[in-house]
């Protein structure tokens, strides 16, 4: 998973390509580099390190002319993060460039071929020995680059998205996509390629998404020509507008991406359930699922594929489904399910939930699943995705760009979609009485605003991480719906603040974790005035018999907890199944301020990038 950007045109390639590189981090961030034609020279820079890292280097090392390149962003998959395994790649002959994200599978057996033929390699990538496949092919053939890359990519086994530049070419790059994402941004005369459309976004709205499959070839004055990489056969370009907007994509005024996200929830929700959620007509409409209802009232069980905080939503959606729509759940994780030799009933359906709608293990779940003949939903964030578009119908969370490598409002709206869908089936199959179902309805339109009214305890919260940002260990307990918001909130604890966290149902505690509290421990008790309230204030209590530390979130006005409790933060009441919600809030502003102090790198944690698009 990395980020590819390119561009040919009539301005000056390499502010475009720099830029969109410093969008495209969140896709990796190990090392980057930049290929650009001077009109004479083919000029490539590389480093490990950021995109500001590649910056300094490009100031002191090479000129910046020149109206066509070709620039990454990378997250290491073949080699460790160094500047020789930094892209862009030559080919031996110098004169071809490449710059790729995804992985290619049989590239031993390539590079072996390779070798007896008289090629070398410097990096330890299996992006050089595709480019050099492309350079031998050339050679053999006698073919034009488009054809070269296409007979290479014929033989590949793996995934691709790739920009590719021949110097004795200057007009022209050549692009092509398998199972990770491209776009072509199509200016005045000038072309913009990239992973997602944010790098391009105030140059242009109109952006052809290609197809797994396809290639372009993009010439200088010239129209995109789309091809099969398959069969060579041509393919009309359909040219989309984006409806994304730069304040969407840009930190404003908060110091991180993650921060903005996590107070951009009472919108991202309410965006969620916008012409969704007709509460005072008691409908709930979502097209994907009113389309697909008989699949979803005769569904024996619902197998749920994730991965990461995905995860975790499915996990909180099992108990809303089983509770109200009484439909057995399984919720699994993606990178399991498929691997194992599952069994799936043609009457069960699978819901796959990804922010990116890019993660490789949810992907290849989702083949398998489909192969089995069943339904499959799914539940993406990123329009036009490559899950949006394997699933059979699916429906949006539209929660906006999430940048920040931690996931935070994803978590919140994949769980709204989740109970609109839950309730919608519950009224449908008559198992939730119809003043329970209304009165779910009107809570969850108040949930925005209890969001916001959980996000004025943050200056509190960075007290409370003040006291523990230099612990080593935290555990999160919670019970029923709000178990998967303790795992949530370990994850996230650890992501970006890299403390060892655990997550554990209350009750299991006593089970083995109960033998690592002592007094420098902090637990974080997730102890709402719901379910089963006696039970968790009971483990508060055999915690502190063991003089660990607790930092209750609790619901407004609790005394029981607060009591017994070393800290607690307050959230307000709801419905239990909407609690998760909420209680989620103070968990993410929590592992935030802890980063923050502990100075970590918050928006791009090390090791971690923010779609998954390898196994
Ligand atoms: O894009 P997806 O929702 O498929 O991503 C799944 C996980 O990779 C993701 O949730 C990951 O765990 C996040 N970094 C969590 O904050």
């Amino acid at each position: 998973m990395c980020g590819i950007v390119g561009y040919i045109g009539h301005r000056d390639a390499y502010p475009i390509i720099i830029e969109g590189l410093k969008r495209l981090e969140y896709r990796g961030y190990d090392s980057a580099g930049i290929a650009l034609y001077d009109g004479t020279n083919l000029n490539v820079t590389k480093t490990k390190g950021k995109v500001t890292d590649l910056e300094c280097r490009i100031e002191k090392e090479i000129t910046t002319n020149g109206t066509v390149g070709i620039g990454h962003t990378r997250w290491a998959t073949h080699g460790i993060p160094n500047d020789v395994n930094a892209h862009p790649h030559y080919s031996n002959s110098g004169n071809l460039v490449i710059v790729h994200n995804g992985i290619i599978e049989n590239y031993e057996s390539l590079k072996k071929e390779l070798i007896k033929r008289g090629y070398s390699f410097t990096s330890d990538t299996d992006t050089e020995i595709l480019i050099n496949l492309i350079q031998d092919v050339k050679q053999k053939e006698n073919v034009m680059l488009r054809k070269a890359v296409q007979i290479a990519l014929n033989q590949i086994v793996g995934t691709y998205a790739i920009a590719v530049f021949d110097k004795n070419k200057p007009n022209e790059i050549v692009v092509a996509k398998l199972g990770s994402p491209l776009t072509i941004g199509i200016g005045e005369d000038e072309f913009f390629i990239a992973s997602d459309a944010t790098p391009f976004l105030e140059h242009t709205n109109n952006a052809i998404y290609l197809e797994d499959g396809e290639m372009a070839i993009i010439r200088r004055h010239k129209n995109i020509k789309i091809r099969k990489i398959k069969d060579d056969s041509l393919v009309n370009p359909y040219v989309q507008e984006l409806q994304l907007n730069l304040e969407q994509i840009e930190k404003g005024d908060y110091d991180h991406f993650m921060l903005k996200e996590i107070f951009e929830q009472p919108h991202a929700i309410k965006d969620t359930f916008r012409g969704r959620l007709k509460t005072e007509k008691g409908i709930i409409k979502m097209a994907g699922v009113d389309d697909n209802l008989e699949k979803f009232l005769n569904a024996n069980k619902i197998i749920i594929i994730a991965c990461g905080t995905s995860w975790h939503a499915g996990l909180v959606s099992e108990y809303i489904f089983e509770n109200i729509a009484r439909i057995p759940v399984e919720v699994e994780y993606a990178s399991e399910f498929r691997y194992r030799n599952p069994v799936i009933n043609q009457n069960d359906i699978v819901i796959a939930i990804s922010q990116s709608g890019e993660t490789a293990d949810t992907l290849a779940a989702i083949k398998l699943a489909k192969s089995r003949g069943v339904f499959v939903f799914g539940i993406c964030n990123v329009v036009g995705s490559s899950i949006a578009r394997e699933t059979h119908a699916g429906a949006y969370t539209h929660a906006g760009p999430e940048i920040g490598v931690a996931s935070t409002k994803a978590f919140t709206t994949q769980i709204t979609v989740l109970t609109l869908i839950a309730l919608k089936l519950a009224k449908a199959k008559r198992t939730i009485s119809n003043s329970d179902y209304h009165h779910h309805l009107s809570e969850l339109e108040l949930i925005p605003k209890k969001v916001e009214k959980a996000l004025l305890s943050d200056s509190h919260i960075k007290t409370i991480a003040h006291i523990y940002k230099d612990v080593r260990n935290f555990l999160y307990l919670g019970r029923g719906y709000n178990f998967p918001v303790a795992l949530e909130g370990a994850l996230k604890l650890k992501e970006i603040s890299y403390i060892h966290a655990e997550g554990y149902p209350a009750a299991e505690m006593k089970h083995g974790p109960i033998a690592l509290i002592d007094e420098n421990m902090p637990i974080v008790v997730i102890a709402i005035k719901k379910g089963h309230y006696d039970k968790i204030v009971s483990n508060i209590r055999e915690i502190k018999s063991r003089k660990g530390k607790i930092i209750g979130i609790v619901t407004e006005g609790d005394t029981i907890v607060k009591e017994l409790a070393d800290y607690v933060i307050e959230v307000p009441d709801t419905i239990e199944s909407l609690t998760p919600l909420l209680t989620t809030i103070p968990l993410q502003l929590l592992s935030y301020h802890i980063a923050v102090m502990l100075d970590k790198n918050i928006d791009q944690p090390r090791n971690l990038a923010k779609s998954v698009t390898v196994e």
